[in-house]
């Protein structure tokens, strides 16, 4: 299993225009050169039919942004779990916002994932969830309220309750597991805010994927967790 350690700047490249196809490869560079420039662990999460083209040309951590629970060879257009080891990969987004599943699903994908070796990042709207998620025992809870996502108002500083609520709800399950915060996550200082709710790094996509300098966002982002992290 891949040793993904905080502080964690994870960003999904969704289905945005300007990372798709070939472009997703040098955003995943340009991740990669961040993540050796800062020591941050940087994650890139490409939409799917960029998944091998990325992992075969760069040495990031790379996460699926969803994938499919007890599918069978015989499928058709599904993404089962299985297939990810031989895409590279090191884990899956799981229940995203815009991709949820049904909870017993969650569960099932969390436990198959554990079971080829491969990380879970469960996706959770609520500080409820995120709490009822940590009970399943995922690599990492991250906690996104959908209403703000692509907004550009960060939780951390529009609902710093949702974040810190969240954090403690999955520590009173396991102090150890590793939570991040995302939706409208844009500046150094929504990075610094989380980080002082009690995050282990964010989850970002728009603020990155769509900016004019994506490399410059990622170093501003990066540099901001190493810093707040910094002991
Ligand atoms: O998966 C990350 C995403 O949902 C947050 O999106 O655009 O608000 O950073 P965004």
């Amino acid at each position: 299993m891949y040793r993904l350690e905080p502080p964690i700047l994870a960003v999904n490249f969704k289905n945005f225009d300007a990372a798709i196809g070939k472009k997703a490869l040098q955003l995943a560079r340009d991740a990669e050169v961040i993540a050796q420039e800062t020591g941050v662990a940087v994650v890139v999460a490409p939409s799917t039919p960029t998944l091998l083209y990325v992992t075969s040309n760069c040495r990031l951590p790379v996460f699926a942004q969803h994938s499919d629970p007890g599918v069978a060879e015989a499928s058709t257009g599904f993404l089962p779990v299985r297939t990810l080891l031989d895409n590279g990969v090191v884990g899956s987004l799981v229940n995203h916002s815009e991709h949820r599943i049904a909870q017993d699903a969650v569960k099932n994908l969390v436990d198959e994932l554990r079971h080829w070796g491969l990380l879970s990042m469960v996706c959770a709207a609520t500080p409820e969830e995120a709490g009822a998620f940590a009970t399943l025992a995922p690599d990492i809870v991250a906690l996104e309220p959908p209403e703000l996502i692509g907004t550009g108002r960060a939780v951390s500083r529009v609902s710093p309750d949702v974040v810190s609520r969240g954090v403690e709800a999955v520590g009173k399950v396991d102090p150890h597991m590793t939570v991040l915060c995302g939706a409208g996550i844009t500046t150094a200082e929504d990075v610094r805010a989380a980080v002082a709710l009690g995050a282990k790094g964010v989850l970002v996509a728009s603020a990155v994927v769509k900016a004019t300098d994506s490399k410059q966002k990622m170093l501003q982002l990066a540099d901001a967790l190493r810093r707040a992290t910094r002991v």
